[in-house]
């Protein structure tokens, strides 16, 4: 008997293979119920006795190398098939998602560029404002008409205290702190009392500009405006409308020629051609007195735009609520410049 065991020791030592079904086939020849092993077993008690010590062990050994052979078999084909599944490099790679830049930054930043190119420096301000920036130093004191222009947030416990309605405050606060010639770009959210409708919003986008220096005279303001809708649109007829803002004298509304060539050109322009784009004006000299700046001696201009309103021109989206909430299907239609993905 112990030259049979041998034997079958020596095929367990031998046995090996990667195929699950082989290695099953292999356990249950040697370790199953009617395996080797058993029939062994039950023999044992033919054994003499004098061999039955060196027979027990040696049945013992056959048992443990055949058990160590099956789980040494089985781990090496579980860690092999995990390995496949760790690196396949057949398997097509995750794209990776790349976020896009908002509509309204993509506006933002390339009209930042246009007036850059041109000396505007940046400058923001606060979006909780005092009376004086927002109202008072621009000509709109207290009881001023002109401030039901804009209806304003106001901090219920702190009457001085104010959501900005515009960014021409952060000119205040410009000029309050540099000498002239400024030139300035500032970029900012802005908040009125409005309800929300595809048109309106309590919270928007402007950017205001302001150029102050000796002898700046209302044909450089045209000038540049002119400089900035061709950069900006590839448009270059312009006309400025008079109109009234308490900060400038004179004030115009600048409108840009967008053509007639398409169906929508007739829809934004309502058959018109033109498109109302922003406000400007030479700024008021009552402003630079507020601001301890000469105005005999100093000039300049003025102008802010709605930056909501220029998106809406160059992706044709005309509902603003679209811009705000952040719906990624919307957002992700837009590349870095412009254009649409
Ligand atoms: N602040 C004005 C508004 O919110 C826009 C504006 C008009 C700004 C004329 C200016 C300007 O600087 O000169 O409607």
């Amino acid at each position: 008997m112990i030259d049979e065991i041998k034997k079958y020791l020596a095929e367990v030592e031998q046995f090996n293979s990667d195929s699950a079904e082989e290695i099953e086939a292999f356990r249950i020849k040697f370790l199953g119920k009617k395996g080797i092993q058993n029939e062994l077993f039950a023999r044992f008690k033919e054994v003499p006795n004098e061999q039955k010590k060196e027979v027990g062990q040696a049945l013992n050994q056959l048992k443990v190398a055949a058990t160590n052979k099956v789980n040494q078999l089985k781990e090496a084909i579980d860690s092999e098939s995990d390995n496949r599944d760790a690196i396949d490099y057949t398997r097509p790679g995750y794209a990776v998602e790349l976020g896009s830049r908002h509509p309204i930054s993509i506006v933002r930043n390339r009209i930042i560029e246009i007036f850059k190119r041109i000396g505007f420096v940046l400058s923001e301000g606060p979006e909780i404002e005092d009376d004086w920036h927002n109202f008072t130093a621009l000509n709109l004191p207290e009881y001023h008409p002109a401030r039901d222009m804009q209806d304003t947030f106001f901090i219920e416990k702190d009457p001085d205290r104010l959501l900005r309605t515009h960014t021409s405050s952060v000119q205040i606060r410009y000029m309050e702190n540099h000498k002239p010639p400024l030139r300035i770009l500032s970029p900012g959210r802005v908040y009125r009392n409005e309800a929300i409708s595809a048109r309106s919003h309590c919270m928007f986008h402007q950017i205001e500009g302001l150029y102050i220096d000796k002898e700046v005279s209302f044909a450089d303001l045209r000038r540049t405006l002119q400089y900035f809708t061709t950069e900006l649109f590839g448009k270059s007829k312009i006309r400025l409308r008079p109109s009234y803002f308490p900060f400038t004298e004179p004030s115009a509304e600048v409108d840009v020629y967008w053509g007639l060539e398409t169906e929508t050109d007739y829809k934004i322009t309502k058959g018109t051609g033109w498109l109302e784009i922003m406000g400007c004006g030479m700024v008021d000299p009552n402003v630079l007195t507020n601001v301890g700046i000469d105005p005999d001696e100093y000039s300049g201009y003025a102008f802010g735009m709605g930056l909501e309103r220029i998106a809406l021109l160059l992706y044709q989206i005309g509902d603003i609520r679209l811009y705000f909430e952040n719906d990624k299907r919307f957002l992700e239609q837009f590349e870095a410049e412009f254009g649409f993905k």
